[in-house]
């Protein structure tokens, strides 16, 4: 099997390339990315001398080098993971968001269906349903209700995979996760940002009071996921993949800061986000009846792990927060705290 993993420099992406080379060694593992901010090839070091892993560095947007990948390497299916992917982003500038997001996807599953491929694996998010009150989880027929630029590109995204399904006929699978977490994740999002925050003892900035709920899955259980989705996913359908761990952020900042070891006097309450959905939830049941797949990391051990490769991995995060994307960064939380 030949698979063309979009995406494979980030955060999700590299640990997938990671988990097919070992989990299915027989696979030719081609990766188209475009190595934007959030991409980065030192994150597959390990893979340089594998054969079997093939990286080009290019734009899912740009249909001829699409085309010309499929055929060069005679690819069998699509994982596609490529997007722009933070919502604090996507509130700042949705433009981009359409156009890899969006624009992105539909130029992949042309490209698929002109080649005939066998799968088209759209990775969406479980942020396409919206946000839950209290009570209840996100099942695969709940309506889609997106509340970023980010989700909102992810929904449009994840329905045109399906429409090309009922219309054209291309063997289409979509997957909807939530959180990941996990090595190799960049510094804006939620844990690796506040693990490097709190080593350099900076403010934690923690949106409201801290209460909003996001259900925590682990990169490599979110990997066998999409994995066996590919395989054994039942063509047109959506599969839910969640980790059964709710936590409301707070516990998670204060989590980290114990691991640290730094005060919780570093947390501070910052202005709300826009739209900033309350909670997450999912019912993965479907997944687990007809993917045989289930979530194996226990929330509190894998979350300490993580923190603790942060601490031994400080030169990765480091480059990032203090080197070329330093300006982002303080500007970005200047505005954050100040707010
Ligand atoms: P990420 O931002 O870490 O990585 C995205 C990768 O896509 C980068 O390597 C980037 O260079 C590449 N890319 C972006 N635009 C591209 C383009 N036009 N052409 C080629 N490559 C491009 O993202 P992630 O957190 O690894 O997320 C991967 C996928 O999983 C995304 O589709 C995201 O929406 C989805 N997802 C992520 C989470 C999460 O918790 N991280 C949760 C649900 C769904
Ligand atoms: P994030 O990692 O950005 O993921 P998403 O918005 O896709 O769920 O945020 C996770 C949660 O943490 C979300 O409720 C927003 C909150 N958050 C903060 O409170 N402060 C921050 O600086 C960031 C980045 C996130």
């Amino acid at each position: 099997m030949n698979v063309l993993v979009t995406g494979g420099c980030g955060f999700i992406g590299s640990n997938l390339v990671k988990y097919l080379r070992k989990h299915r060694p027989s696979w030719k593992v081609v990766n188209l990315d475009k190595l934007t901010y959030a991409g980065n090839l030192e994150n597959l070091t390990d893979l340089e001398n594998d054969p079997q892993h093939v990286f080009v560095r290019g734009d899912i947007g740009n249909r001829e080098l699409v085309d010309h990948v499929i055929l060069k390497e005679k690819i069998d299916a699509i994982m596609h993971l490529a997007a722009e992917s933070h919502v604090d982003r996507s509130i700042l500038g949705p433009e981009a968001f359409i156009v890899a997001n969006v624009l992105g996807t539909n130029v992949l599953l042309e490209a698929a269906r002109h080649a005939r491929l066998s799968r088209f694996l759209m990775v969406s998010t479980d942020e396409v349903y919206g946000s839950l009150g209290p009570t209840g989880l996100f099942t695969e027929t709940t309506p889609l209700d997106p509340s970023s630029p980010y989700s909102s590109s992810k929904a449009a995204a994840d329905l045109i995979t399906l429409a090309y399904e009922r219309t054209f006929g291309l063997d289409v699978v979509v997957t909807r996760c939530s959180n990941n977490y996990g090595p190799y994740q960049f510094p804006e999002k939620l844990i690796p940002l506040m693990v490097a925050n709190a080593i350099n003892d900076k403010p934690l900035p923690v949106y409201a009071d801290g209460t909003n709920v996001r259900d925590w899955l682990h990169v490599e259980d979110h990997c066998a996921a999409l994995t066996l989705a590919l395989e054994k996913g039942k063509k047109g359908e959506c599969y839910n993949i969640g980790g059964d761990s709710e936590r409301q952020n707070i516990q998670i900042v204060k989590a980290i800061l114990a691991v640290v070891g730094k005060p919780e006097s570093l947390i501070k309450y910052v202005k709300d986000r826009p739209g900033h959905d309350k909670r997450y939830a999912i019912d993965a049941s479907k997944s687990r009846r007809e993917l045989g797949w289930a979530p194996s990391h226990v929330f509190e051990k894998a979350l300490g792990d993580t923190v603790k490769w942060y601490l031994d991995n400080r030169p990765w995060w480091e480059r990032i927060v203090s080197g070329a994307y330093k300006t982002y960064f303080d500007s970005q939380y200047a505005t954050r705290l100040k707010g």
